[in-house]
C-alpha cells in the first residue's frame, strides 16, 4: 500500500474506533432525543478531529476540506477531503450501514481513498491507478449486459430529503426506473454505497445533490474498480454539482438515458 494510503487508513481507523465507541451509548440515550442528536455531532466532531490530527502530523502542509470543521488552506497543490461520518442518521438509529470517507485530491484529481465501515471492518482503498480493494482483495464492477443493462440489476440511490425542491422530478426518475429493474435501494452512506457499487454489490447508483464529500473517495474507488461515475450529463461536474450516476459501463450509460427526460433545468449538469 502506498505510503500516503497508509496514513489515509490510519487516520479512517482512529474515526471509527471512535464512532464504534460512542455507538454503545447512543443505545442508551437514544430515549432522550436531543441529547442523542447532540451526542452524535460531538461523534463527528471527535472523528473529525481524530482524523485531521493523522493527516495533519504526516502532511502539515496539505490543505484540508473537513464536513465539519470546514476548510484550511496549506501551502501545497494537496488536499484532503473528509466526511468523518457519512450515515449519520443511519448511526443515530443504530443501524448499522454508515462510513469514514476520505479522500486526497492534486489539484482536482483524486489520487488516494479511503471508505471505511467500522461496523463490519470493511476496508475500501484506491489510488489512482493501482485498482480497488476491499480488505486487500482486489474489486470490481459487477458485469454489464449490453444487450439489456438493467435486466436483473440492483440499484443504489438516495432521496433528496435536503433538497426537497427536487423531489417531483426525482420521483419520476424513481417511476421509470423501478419497473425495469430487480430493485432499488436506499442505504443512507452515499460514500458506501459508491464503494459497494465499485465491490459488485450494486450495478448502478444515481442520486441528487450530493456534498463534495459523501463523492469524493467513493468517485475514485468506482474508477478503479473499473465503474463509470459521473453527473447527469454523463461528464466530470459531478463533485461541484453532487449530482452523481455510477455503475457498470452498460448501467451507467442506461441510467443516464433513462433519467434524462426528468431532468429539470436546475438538474441538467
Ligand atoms: C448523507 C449520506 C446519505 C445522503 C445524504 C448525505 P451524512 O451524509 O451520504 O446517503 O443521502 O445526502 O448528506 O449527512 O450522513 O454525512
Ligand atoms: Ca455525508
Ligand atoms: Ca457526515
Amino acid at each position: 500500500m502506498h505510503p500516503t494510503l497508509n496514513v489515509a487508513v490510519k487516520a479512517a481507523r482512529s474515526a471509527g474506533d471512535i464512532i464504534l465507541r460512542y455507538h454503545n451509548q447512543i443505545e442508551l440515550l437514544t430515549i432522550e432525543n436531543k441529547a442523542a442528536n447532540d451526542f452524535v455531532s460531538e461523534v463527528d466532531k471527535a472523528a473529525e478531529e481524530a482524523i485531521i490530527n493523522e493527516l495533519k502530523y504526516a502532511f502539515p502542509n496539505h490543505s484540508i476540506l473537513a464536513e465539519e470543521s470546514g476548510e484550511t488552506l496549506g501551502d501545497s497543490r494537496f488536499q484532503w477531503i473528509i466526511d468523518p461520518l457519512d450515515g449519520t442518521t443511519n448511526y443515530l438509529h443504530g443501524f448499522p450501514q454508515y462510513s469514514v470517507s476520505i479522500a486526497l485530491y492534486d489539484d482536482n484529481e483524486a489520487i488516494h481513498a479511503v471508505v471505511y465501515d467500522p461496523f463490519k471492518e470493511e476496508l475500501f482503498v484506491a489510488s489512482k491507478g493501482g485498482g480497488a480493494y476491499l480488505n486487500e482483495q482486489r474489486i470490481r464492477v459487477s458485469n454489464g449486459n449490453s444487450s439489456s443493462p438493467f435486466k436483473n440489476t440492483l440499484i443504489g440511490t438516495g432521496f433528496p430529503f435536503k433538497a426537497p425542491r427536487h423531489l417531483e422530478a426525482y420521483l419520476n426518475m424513481f417511476k421509470t426506473i423501478h419497473p425495469q429493474v430487480a430493485g432499488i435501494r436506499r442505504a443512507g452512506s452515499a460514500a458506501l454505497d459508491l464503494a459497494w457499487l465499485a465491490a459488485g454489490r450494486m450495478d448502478g447508483f444515481w442520486e441528487i445533490e450530493l456534498s463534495i464529500w459523501d463523492i469524493a473517495a467513493g468517485a475514485l474507488i468506482v474508477k478503479e474498480a473499473g465503474g463509470y461515475i459521473g453527473d447527469f450529463s454523463g461528464r466530470d461536474g459531478y463533485l461541484k454539482t453532487g449530482n452523481v450516476v455510477a455503475g457498470n459501463e452498460q448501467v451507467f450509460k442506461q441510467i443516464l438515458k433513462t433519467i434524462h427526460p426528468h431532468l429539470t433545468q436546475d438538474l441538467q449538469r
